[in-house]
């Protein structure tokens, strides 16, 4: 009965759809203050889950009005990101020609032209048009997506397309915002003005964050081209676009919301401004209580904050909120593997792996490796029990592996790299991989919430090296191995407070340099962990020597990049720069 309740509900408003269409025909012409109420309508949909009736709304008018062209292939290029189908590429970027077109029929013909002799010749601005200005801002913007679309194009020319038409965006944005400084002091701004400014904090908000991000000898060469990374700027235009009233607000606090909760989780140290994150959010949790992508943030940030129990209870409400995008629920799966793997709760992080395995399609030897890494975590007779095979599962990681714009990602990379051992006609397990991946994603300082289930895996690993030192026959990989636990033990020390053995265990991983075989990892990755420890002694100026010291001295090892990445967020909390400077000569 529900389900025909739906079905007829659906019916009559594509009805509704079909007849507003044929009416605004006759006016021929939609209006710019009309267009943004409608897709504001639109965007509203989306968040209540109605991804069809949203894409329903815009479509009509997405050939004479911008922003129904900019929402409408924004929400196909989400959809390509997700599902990463062919046919869902080809679309999204036909759909970004297509609007781009449209934009530009509103452009001021002799304005601002992002060709590059323009550069030189450029008309003062002040006399754009309400509408141009828009027409400029949406025009930056579909680039941009249109620029993030061609990176995944596997080409080198791909990869020149999309750097120029990155830059080009982001001039735009700027031009853009040397409007808002003209106009800011005119009185009585129209209506439709807030929509721009607030799309401006975006744009320029979004480039400085992301850009701030790269590690500082890249940020002096994008700065050598025009751009600028300064983070703090960053965040505070995405936070005054967050506190606006515009169309875009809300896309501001979710490009926030992405940096506290992802960002500076997987790139940096760990210590995203959670209470930010849920203030921002609040508003929206009334507004849309039941919203997928809302729900989604409520669990991230309770599992952040170590209330995993909490977190699970939300991303099943996530899941059950809609069917429409697979692709969240695959978001979700991920999430609860690492939520059950924190408790090291094994057996219900496998069935999510399992899920992601037979389900999603953006990473298959990531999440086959983690398959069999959490399964390595479980008792034999109960792996046998749920039909599965480790060393099985760890050969199929090298066969899925996947390549974007000609390069492997570095996580595929890694996982194969240690999945390799059970190639060999004399498999050697892995110890304990399954928190070695934990680490891979900084999930220690997550745990680390929760000093019950912190010690619980230190168990665990004191248990594998109990292990391993009974060994009777060491492997090739036996120091290797040791290391790892020796790191990961290390890691919960650390967060337990226990600084001392912290630093032996770290140390007993340096020592080791010259033998350690496999894992180039270890020593970079745990020279950082030291530095960090030292920073949490209060001895910053030590801490900051050992961060350059992995900077300069080791090069070419597994996920190098994800390393030089936490290594600048954590100088920038040292406020390394200052420090750098020589010593001031004032007399003792
Ligand atoms: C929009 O324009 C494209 C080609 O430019 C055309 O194929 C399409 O049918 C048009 N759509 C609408 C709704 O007018
Ligand atoms: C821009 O407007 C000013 C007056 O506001 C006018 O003097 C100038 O000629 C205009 N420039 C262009 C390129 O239209
Ligand atoms: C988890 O979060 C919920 C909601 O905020 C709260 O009611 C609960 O007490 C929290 N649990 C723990 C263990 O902190």
């Amino acid at each position: 009965l529900q389900h025909q309740m739906e079905t007829r509900t659906n019916n009559s408003l594509e009805q509704v759809c079909f007849n507003a269409t044929s009416l605004f025909d006759i006016s021929l012409e939609m209006d710019l203050e009309a267009a943004l109420k409608e897709c504001s309508t639109a965007l509203n949909l989306f968040l209540n889950n109605k991804f069809s009736d949203a894409l329903a709304l815009l479509k009509p008018w997405k050939n004479q009005s911008m922003y129904h062209a900019m929402g409408y292939s924004s929400i196909l290029v989400m959809q390509a990101g997700m599902t990463f189908e062919p046919k869902d590429m080809d679309a999204a970027m036909a759909s970004l020609g297509e609007s781009l077109q449209t934009c530009q029929k509103f452009r001021k013909k002799t304005g601002i032209v992002e060709t590059l002799t323009s550069l030189w010749t450029r008309q003062p601005a002040d006399n754009l048009t309400e509408e141009e200005m828009h027409a400029e801002l949406c025009y930056a913007e579909i680039l941009l997506q249109k620029a993030a679309l061609t990176f995944l194009d596997e080409t080198i020319i791909g990869f020149i397309k999309g750097g120029m038409r990155i830059r080009n965006s982001y001039q735009i944005f700027k031009d853009c915002q040397a409007l808002v400084n003209v106009t800011k002091d005119i009185k009585n701004q129209k209506s439709t003005y807030i929509h721009f400014k607030g799309g401006v904090n975006m744009g320029i908000g979004s480039f400085n964050l992301m850009l701030s991000l790269l590690p500082s000898r890249v940020i002096r060469l994008m700065e050598f081209l025009g751009f600028s990374g300064d983070q703090e700027l960053g965040l505070s235009e995405l936070r005054e676009g967050a506190a606006g009233d515009s169309l875009r607000s809300i896309l501001s606090t979710l490009t926030l919301l992405m940096f506290h909760l992802y960002i500076t989780v997987i790139l940096g140290t760990g210590e995203g401004n959670l209470i930010e994150a849920e203030a921002l959010l609040e508003p929206y949790i009334q507004k849309f209580p039941n919203g997928a992508l809302i729900l989604f943030y409520i669990a991230r940030i309770a599992l952040l904050k170590g209330n995993f129990t909490f977190a699970q209870e939300k991303f099943l409400a996530c899941i059950a909120a809609q069917e429409e995008w697979r692709q969240i629920h695959h978001l979700c799966y991920w999430e609860l593997m690492w939520a059950y793997s924190f408790e090291q709760k094994w057996r219900e992080a496998y069935r999510y792996a399992d899920l992601l395995c037979k389900e999603s399609k953006w990473s298959q030897a990531t999440y086959t490796f983690q398959k069999a890494a959490i399964l390595s975590m479980l008792p034999e007779e109960e792996v046998a029990e749920l039909g599965e095979n480790v060393g099985k599962t760890f050969r199929q990681v090298e066969g899925l592996r996947i390549r974007i714009a000609g390069k492997s990602i570095p996580t595929e990379k890694f996982a194969a790299n240690k999945a390799k051992r059970y190639s060999s006609s004399t498999p050697v397990q892995l110890v304990v991989p399954a928190l070695e991946m934990m680490y891979v994603w900084n999930g220690f300082t997550v745990v680390g919430k929760r000093p019950e289930l912190t010690k619980s895996i230190l168990t665990t690993l004191e248990k594998a090296e109990e292990q391993l030192s009974d060994d009777p026959n060491p492997s090739a990989y036996h120091l290797d191995d040791q290391c790892v636990v020796q790191l990961l033990k290390g890691l919960c020390l650390r967060q337990l407070g226990h600084l001392v053995q912290a630093e032996l265990c770290f140390n007993h991983v340096i020592s080791s340099e010259n033998d350690i075989k496999h894992d180039n990892y270890l020593v970079p990755f745990t020279i950082y962990e030291l530095g960090l420890l030292h920073k949490q002694k209060g001895d910053i100026n030590t801490a900051i020597k050992m961060m350059e010291n992995v900077k300069m001295n080791y090069k070419n090892y597994n996920m190098e990049s994800r390393l030089h990445f936490r290594i600048h967020a954590a100088l920038n909390t040292m406020g390394s720069f200052s420090a750098k400077l020589p010593p001031s000569r004032t007399p003792a």
